[in-house]
């Protein structure tokens, strides 16, 4: 069984990085498959700490191949600050590959974003700010530029002219900003295409062969089931397709060669930027999960939104994703509360509703209903396996298990690589 996939429950930051990086010593290849660097991924090891924002987690693993797939945006000073970053701390990334067809953020993507959001106002997402919607804009309007065309000086050209043409009127006449300069970004891309190259493959034909070959891939994600573009809490989600079809479509990998979907679970929850959440804390609780919990943003810095666990979030992820287990992260964050509310299902308009909402109307009314489970206040940070944990932790992982509908086959206790308890072995 060689494909996996790993992938974000939540609304991100569920511990993805850790997930990946645990795993990255037994697979061959870990892809990502979609989104850029407004993701974050932590990963500790030994008394190293890594902040990722577009490489695969995989990178920090010697044996494996981390690849850069079709479906992610790139934004190449970017790459390349994070390549540095890594080399001087010793890390080898010379096994890095990026696909051909993956498009690039350009510098004026970043601009069309930050003027977009501060044009928004009341009504603004929250972006991270890194040009993500404005690159997958201008894919889905056939005007993006893709790391192939840093090759063809006269392509990129016209390219980029197409692609600024409608943004200098919409940058001078709307947003009182000046024009960009067609010849100042084509230098800028050209600038890259070098030192891309030894980087650029068919990684499409590259990760079928591997399959072929039995070898062990890990699509990871970046960003959460809620914050997908077809499948989140539009419009307050990323541009890009989180959720695990995103695996085939973001790697050119067909679904008969995925053979286990993984969902990161945080076991309460957090979100970043604007947009409904039902279980937000605005209390105390909140507060001590914040703190307890670490939660501010690897990429922004933003504080993170903190509330309980939501049941009705969990059993759509598995819905949606077909995912066939959970890694249940940051269990060891709720030691010391007597009581652990969890939401098991929402009360809207009067109603007891099990199921999310499709209406976005309806999840804005959403109230949790609440079931109380008893807390524990032993540390749990050294349990190794199951039987290590108290008896109320158990209790509260078996019920997160059967309210979530897929089984929980490891339990993170810490942030570090060995503070995990593993259940049901994912290789
Ligand atoms: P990602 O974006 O899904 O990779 O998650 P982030 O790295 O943005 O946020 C997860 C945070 O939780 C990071 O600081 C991790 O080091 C930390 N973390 C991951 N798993 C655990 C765990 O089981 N317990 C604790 N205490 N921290 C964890
Ligand atoms: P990881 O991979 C949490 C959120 C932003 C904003 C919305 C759209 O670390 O889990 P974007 O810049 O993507 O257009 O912003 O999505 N967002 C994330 N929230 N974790 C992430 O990544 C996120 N990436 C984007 O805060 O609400
Ligand atoms: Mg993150």
């Amino acid at each position: 069984m060689p494909a996996l996939v790993l992938l974000g429950a939540q609304w991100g930051d569920e511990g993805k990085g850790k997930a990946t990086d645990l795993l990255g010593g037994s697979v061959d290849y870990v892809v990502r498959y979609q989104g850029g660097n407004n993701a974050g991924h932590t990963v500790v090891v030994g008394d190293q700490k890594y902040a990722l924002h577009l490489l695969p987690s995989g990178i920090l693993s010697p044996g494996c191949t981390p690849v850069i797939g079709n479906g992610v945006v790139v934004d190449p000073s970017v790459l390349f600050s994070e390549l540095n970053g890594l080399n001087d701390r010793g890390v080898d990334t010379s096994k890095l590959l990026i696909s051909g067809n993956a498009h690039v953020i350009t510098p004026y993507n970043v601009t069309v974003d930050k003027v977009t959001e501060r044009f928004l106002g009341k009504r603004k997402i929250g972006t991270t700010g890194r040009g993500i919607g404005p690159t997958y804009a201008d894919k889905i309007n056939r005007v993006g530029i893709r790391i192939q065309d840093l090759y063809d000086e006269s392509i990129l050209t016209q390219k980029v002219e197409a692609a600024l043409d409608g943004k200098n009127q919409l940058l001078t006449k709307v947003f009182n900003r000046r024009a960009i300069e067609v010849e100042q970004v084509v230098e800028e891309l050209l600038g890259y295409a070098d030192k891309l190259k030894p980087y650029v493959a068919d990684t499409v034909l590259v990760l079928n062969q591997a399959l072929e070959q039995d070898k062990v891939v890990l699509f990871e994600g970046g960003q959460g089931t809620l914050l997908d573009i077809d499948h989140g809490t539009y419009p307050f989600v990323t541009s890009s397709n989180p959720t695990a079809g995103g695996a085939c479509t973001g790697a050119g990998v067909g679904p008969t060669k995925i053979s286990r979907v993984i969902g990161i679970l945080k076991a309460y929850t957090t979100r970043v930027g604007s947009g409904p959440f039902p279980t937000e804390l605005f209390d105390e609780d909140g507060e001590a999960l914040r703190r307890i919990g670490g939660e501010r943003g690897v990429t922004t810095g933003r504080d993170r939104r903190c509330g309980w666990f939501d049941a009705v979030i969990a059993r759509y992820a598995t819905r949606v994703n077909g995912l066939t287990d959970f890694f249940l992260t940051k269990l060891d964050v709720l030691t010391g509360w007597e009581q652990i509310p969890v939401c098991v299902a929402y009360e809207i308009d009067g109603k007891r509703v099990e199921e999310l909402p499709y209406s976005q109307t309806d999840f804005h009314h959403a109230k949790p209903i609440y079931e109380n489970l008893p807390g524990w206040s032993e540390d749990i940070t050294k349990a190794k396996t199951f039987a290590d944990l108290p008896k109320n932790a158990q209790d509260y992982v078996k019920a997160l298990e059967e309210m979530s509908g897929a089984p929980i086959s490891a339990i993170g206790v810490g942030p570090g690589r060995d503070e995990t308890i593993e259940i049901n072995s994912f290789l």
